[in-house]
């Protein structure tokens, strides 16, 4: 009866330990306590499974040979009978078990038999091909390069070359954008101008400073008038007259008037003896006068009036050889010196 009823785990288990404990002398547990035996069988079986690998090896099954099964016999019979519903016979796991570690290399050896002729593809596979040299293996760059220039049927592929690509024409091209006007191109106009006015400052005071250089190199010449010149004949001077028309051009009044009681042609320096300004002849007044200081000088040129401190002065006058009087300021007479009595001074009438 209790061997085709299915058994469960618990009762396996129980019977499991009737069969240890019958050996060991302990006592049966009650029929109560199974339900908690086999809610701890499983935390009790986890151990067990791992002691249960080693059982499918080839280890002396007692329970496979007829006799009574061992605790890991009834735990994978156990199993068993939680996964596939296999029956509970307890000498049936051994059976199993041995197949199935026997199972591992035949499954093995009819698949390497299917992939003879295919190219293995696990590592050690592909190095112990490559060590025979009969199977492309894995290889160098360097092995890779001689065996396909020892390639005896020239199959080695060619490198490809790859030609150049062409220039991209003008239109192809990406314009360049257009630069921005920011604040470091304002401040760069600033420092342009800036350049652009110092240099141009620069260059207008060179071009001054060189003008100046080049008036050096002509001297300032004051042209005056010769110092000797020729007035005309003594008829052109009638007695008691000045004439002024050379003041202009030489400096000169040239008159005709007594001096110590004498009649004399004569020149007179149109120049003040107080501080050089210049006088004029006042016909009425009958006197030079000096607008300067207001001095004032007779027609022989006596100093009569203001602060001139002497006469005027006289230039050297002598009849020249074509009959004209000629003037020389090159030489004076002074009065004051008694120069005056000098021939050379006037032209007696
Ligand atoms: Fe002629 Fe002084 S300069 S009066």
């Amino acid at each position: 009866m209790a061997e085709n009823k299915k058994m469960s785990v618990a009762e396996i288990l129980a019977a499991a330990r009737k069969a240890d404990g019958g050996s060991s002398g302990e006592a049966e547990p009650p029929a109560e306590a199974a339900p908690v035996e086999a809610e701890a069988a499983p935390e009790a079986a986890a151990p067990e499974t791992e002691a249960a690998e080693p059982a499918t090896k080839p280890k002396p099954a007692t329970g496979a040979s007829g006799g009574r099964p061992s605790v890991a016999e009834m735990m994978a019979m156990a199993r068993a009978e939680k996964g596939g519903g296999a029956k509970p016979a307890a000498p049936k796991p051994a059976p199993k078990a041995k197949p199935a570690a026997a199972a591992k290399p035949a499954a093995k050896k009819p698949a390497a038999a299917k992939k003879g002729p295919a190219e293995p593809r696990d590592t050690a596979s592909i190095l112990a091909a490559a060590r025979k040299g009969n199977k492309p293996g894995p290889m160098s760059k360097s092995e890779a390069a001689a065996k396909a220039k020892d390639d005896p049927k020239g199959k080695a592929k060619a490198p490809i070359v790859v030609p150049p690509m062409p220039a991209k024409p003008a239109y192809a091209k990406p314009a360049a954008p257009a630069k921005a006007k920011g604040k470091k191109d304002e401040v760069d106009e600033g420092v342009r101008d800036f350049l652009w006015v110092g240099f141009a400052g620069l260059g207008a005071v060179t071009a001054l400073w060189s003008l100046a250089s080049l008036k050096f190199l002509f001297p300032n010449v004051r042209r005056e008038p010769p110092s000797k010149f020729k007035v005309g004949f003594p008829d052109a001077y009638p007695a008691g007259q000045v004439q002024t028309k050379f003041k202009a051009q030489y400096g000169v009044w040239v008159a005709n008037a007594e001096y110590n009681g004498q009649q004399q042609i004569y020149a007179l320096k149109s120049v003040c003896t107080h501080l050089g300004c210049t006088p004029s002849w006042l016909e009425a007044e009958q006197k030079y006068k000096c607008p300067c200081h207001g001095s004032g000088f007779y027609k022989d040129g006596i100093n009569f009036e203001g602060p001139a401190p002497r006469p005027l002065e006289r230039c050297a006058i002598r009849i020249a050889d074509d009959g004209q009087i000629e003037i020389d300021k090159s030489r004076t007479f002074q009065e004051e010196m008694g120069q005056w009595e000098d021939p050379a001074c006037y032209v007696s009438v």
